[in-house]
């Protein structure tokens, strides 16, 4: 059987709890030759504590070493285009961490040398994998919703800032709140409704809280240098009729913390998480929750790793496509444009 010779580019958090633990786990199909960060102290230290063989500072210098099939790009979301080009344009495949770029520019530049490589380019969004999201595409899927007219995407901390990395740095990351966390629930909600095409988007964002001295469980930030959103709101206007209200934030005064998509179509409802199936029937207000799905026991981490490299070995496109990948940076680009001329941004 084929195997892959993968690397990985940026080896901080989300590299040694998900990309490298799932491809060591994938030992049948995957020889993880070679680790790459711009921190000789960092990518040594996971090298060694990953047994990888081959660590280097210089991830084109790795490429051009090593005769690699893929790799994972970790890094800060301002390296993803160039990084992901580099490797494409050497015939490697990527799975690149959300968001895929920083605006719609970038991504189509992704997009065009991953088309002229014929090799894959896919976005790290795992909430697709888990139980409740694949459950709610089936029922959706089924038609049991009816036509779907409104959308509700909550992805609300009310306590949650990241203070490790370089999260609050707006040149690095691009945004806060919304491009970093909100990426996620968005993109499951489009992918959930079927990707509509998008017409309108409103959108409007704020820092009061990542600004100030405040309590945040996750450990402390600096408030001095908190140059992106910790909040942000969007109405997103789409086709045929369908409507998505959007809350993204890093740190909100509400009573709890929220991640949830929300359906509401012509025949029935549906919640994502918790799962949660509502309608009228039998002259009745239904609310009805799974006593089992398939699924609940699984590590979405490991089988977003896995969806890349059987997509390459299977010659098939990956659940993650990168025309819904760059939907996802359009919409999230024109919200930050919206926010910035406080007017409606009209999409296509
Ligand atoms: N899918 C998810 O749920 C999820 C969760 C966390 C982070 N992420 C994404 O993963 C990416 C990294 O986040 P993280 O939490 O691991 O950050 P991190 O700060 O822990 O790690 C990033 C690493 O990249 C390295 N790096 C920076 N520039 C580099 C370059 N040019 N070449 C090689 N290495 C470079 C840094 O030295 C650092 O070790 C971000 O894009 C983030 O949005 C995704």
């Amino acid at each position: 059987m084929a195997r892959l010779r993968v690397g990985v580019v940026g080896t901080g958090g989300i590299a040694r709890n998900r990309h490298i633990p799932g491809y060591v786990k994938l030992q049948d199909e995957v020889d993880l030759v070679a680790i790459c960060d711009v921190s000789k102290d960092v990518v040594t230290r996971t090298a060694s504590e990953f047994g990888i063989e081959k660590a280097y500072t210089d991830y084109r210098e790795m490429f051009d070493c090593e005769k690699l099939d893929a790799i994972s790009v970790c890094t800060p979301n301002s390296f993803h285009a160039p990084i992901s080009i580099a490797a494409l344009e050497r015939g490697i495949h990527v799975l690149c961490e959300k968001p895929l770029a920083l605006c719609p520019e970038e991504a189509k530049n992704m997009i065009r040398a991953a088309e002229q490589a014929g090799k894959t380019l896919m976005t790290g969004f795992h909430y697709r994998f888990q139980a409740e999201a694949q459950a709610a595409k089936r029922v959706i899927e089924s038609g049991e919703l009816g036509d779907i007219y409104m959308v509700r995407v909550q992805a609300i901390r009310r306590r949650g800032i990241p203070g490790w990395g370089v999260f609050t740095n707006r040149s690095l990351q691009g945004g806060g709140a919304m491009i970093d966390f909100g990426v996620h629930l968005l993109d499951l909600a489009l992918w959930l409704a079927g990707n509509p095409k998008v017409v309108e988007v409103t959108g409007v964002i704020s820092a009061h809280l990542g600004t100030q001295p405040n309590v945040n469980p996750w450990g402390p930030w600096d408030h001095e240098h908190f140059e992106v959103e910790d909040h942000a709101a969007a109405f997103i206007r789409c086709e045929h009729g369908m409507a998505m209200q959007f809350e993204a934030s890093w740190a909100l005064n509400v009573a709890q913390s929220v991640e949830n998509v929300s359906f509401s179509g012509t025949h029935a409802g549906l919640d994502v998480f918790p799962f949660q199936l509502n309608k009228a029937a039998h002259g009745m207000l239904l609310n009805t929750k799974p006593a089992w799905m398939p699924g609940e026991q699984d590590n979405v981490g490991d089988l977003e790793i896995a969806e890349f490299v059987h997509s390459i070995l299977e010659e098939r496109t990956p659940l993650v496509t990168v025309q819904q990948a760059l939907q996802v940076t359009e919409i999230v680009d024109a919200m930050y444009r919206s926010a910035e001329r406080r007017a409606s941004i009209q999409l296509a």
